[in-house]
Parts: C-alpha cells; structure tokens; sequence
C-alpha cells in the first residue's frame, strides 16, 4: 500500500498506543513468555523488536541477556524508553539496525532466536526460519508471529491491501513450512478478533488523534487516507480472512 508519507512515521503514528506491535494480546503473548522455560544466563535475540515489550516481559521471567533490533527511528526509541523504565538496561541491548544484516557474535549460540511480525525482514516465514535456525544452538526455541490465510482472501479485498496472494499460508502450512526448516513445533498461540480488533482499533484511534491534534502537519491527509483505507479493508475482509499466530519450535 502507497501511504503517501514517511513509512516509519505512519506507522510511530498508528502504534502509538501499542505495546506489542502485532496482533496477539499483551495478556497472551505473557502467557507465551511463561511456556519458554529459558535457562539463567541464557541468550536471546528479537529481531523488528518493536517497543521491545517482549523482550522485556522475556527478561522480567528469565535472567537472560538480550538484543533487540528495530530499524525505526521512531519505534527503537520508543524501545529504550521501555527498558530504561523497566531498569533492564543492563540486561536489553537495543540496536537502531536491520535485522536482515545482523549476524551473531557466534552461529548456533542463542537460547530463543525470534521475529514476531516482520518475516519481510528474510523474505518470507520460511527465510525467517532458516535464519533464525542458524542463529539458535541445538535444543534452543526458534518463535516467530506470523499472519495466515483462515480463507482465500477476495479479489477486492487483494485489490484494495495490494496484498499478494502469496503473503502468506495457512495455519497449518506455516508449521509444516517450520517442520520442513528441521524444527519441531512446540506450541500455537492464535489471536481471536477481540485481539485483532484492539490491534486495528487502536491504529484507527491513534491516527484519528494526531490528526486533531497536529491539524497543521502536511502527513494528516496521507495518514488518515491511508488508515481509513486500510480500516475499511479490515472491516469488510480481512477481519474474516486473515489470521494471525505465534509459532514456537524448537531446534533439535
Ligand atoms: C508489526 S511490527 C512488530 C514489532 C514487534 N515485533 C512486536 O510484535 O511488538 C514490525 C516491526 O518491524 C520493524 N522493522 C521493519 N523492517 C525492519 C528491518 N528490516 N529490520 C528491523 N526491523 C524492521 C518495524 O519498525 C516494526 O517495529
């Protein structure tokens, strides 16, 4: 979708009030953090981190050190307020980077390798799979969030997104795709549409705000075309169509 403005701040703008970034709630994705069992000392790599809430609900639970990369401007800094208030500087290292050229200091040396929302970052969830398997030692947890077909989408509505077809699979191919990288699921976390209607509401809200508050900014028009086309989208297909999951596998 052409947005007519500076992408990263359309999207600072629409996940204003976000704390996770994508589609799962705040309450599912610590249920999530729970089933990690992560060992004490224990590495962790988020990459497209967000606001970095999951890295900090990771370190609340775990004493592990983590890295975080976001290629935002908007969004990291937002990120390093997050773990300064949570006092988890020390342990969350932030990086204004992109996550497709980050590399480890070692391969095959981290406890949970993930990318929650952002498999464009490796071309596609298979790509982020496998670059998340390099990363992650034997016995570690690969977890990455990712959309999936519920339905073939309408031709209107991939009209109107500009979504290809092939943005994604269905629930069940993107664990087999997972299966197919050498991984062994561990659990599915879904989000039901009282998960997807916050996650879309709250952009609505937002864009519809700074709009009246900044009446004087020349990105108001754009921001509101665009997320107005994008709320209609949402309500006459993709609330039906389009799914959304966290997957969690383990290397073997
Ligand atoms: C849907 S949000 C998900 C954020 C976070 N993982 C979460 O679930 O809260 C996608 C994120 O990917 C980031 N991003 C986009 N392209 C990136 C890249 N090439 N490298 C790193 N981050 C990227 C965006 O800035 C944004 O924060």
């Amino acid at each position: 979708m052409d947005l007519g403005m500076d992408m990263w701040k359309y999207f600072g703008i629409t996940h204003a009030d976000h704390a996770v970034m994508d589609p799962l709630s705040l309450e599912k994705t610590e249920e999530l953090v729970g089933l990690l069992q992560l060992p004490d000392g224990g590495l962790v790599l988020d990459v497209a981190c967000g606001k970095a809430e999951f890295l900090c609900l990771v370190a609340e639970a775990y004493n592990v050190k983590a890295t975080g990369i976001d290629l935002s401007p908007y969004t990291i800094e937002a990120a390093r307020k997050n773990v300064e208030i949570r006092g988890l500087a020390d342990r969350i290292e932030l990086l204004h980077a992109d996550g497709g050229k980050y590399e480890p200091n070692a391969p095959e040396s981290l406890d949970l390798a993930s990318c929650i929302g952002a498999s464009w970052v490796y071309q596609n969830h298979r790509g982020t799979l496998e670059a998340l398997t390099k990363m992650t030692r034997p016995g570690g947890l690969v977890l990455v969030g990712e959309p999936f077909w519920m339905t073939d989408p309408a031709p209107e509505y991939l009209k109107l997104t500009g979504h290809d077809p092939n943005l994604c699979a269905s629930h069940a191919e993107n664990v087999t795709i997972g299966e197919d990288v050498g991984l062994a699921l561990l659990y599915t976390q879904v989000a039901n549409p009282d998960d997807w209607d916050r996650y879309e509401g709250l952009q609505w809200q937002a864009a519809e705000r700074y709009a009246t508050d900044h009446p004087d900014d020349p990105d108001v028009e754009a921001l509101l075309r665009s997320t107005r086309k994008s709320r209609d989208a949402y309500l006459r297909w993709g609330r039906n169509c389009l799914g959304w999951a966290m997957y969690l596998f383990r290397k073997p």
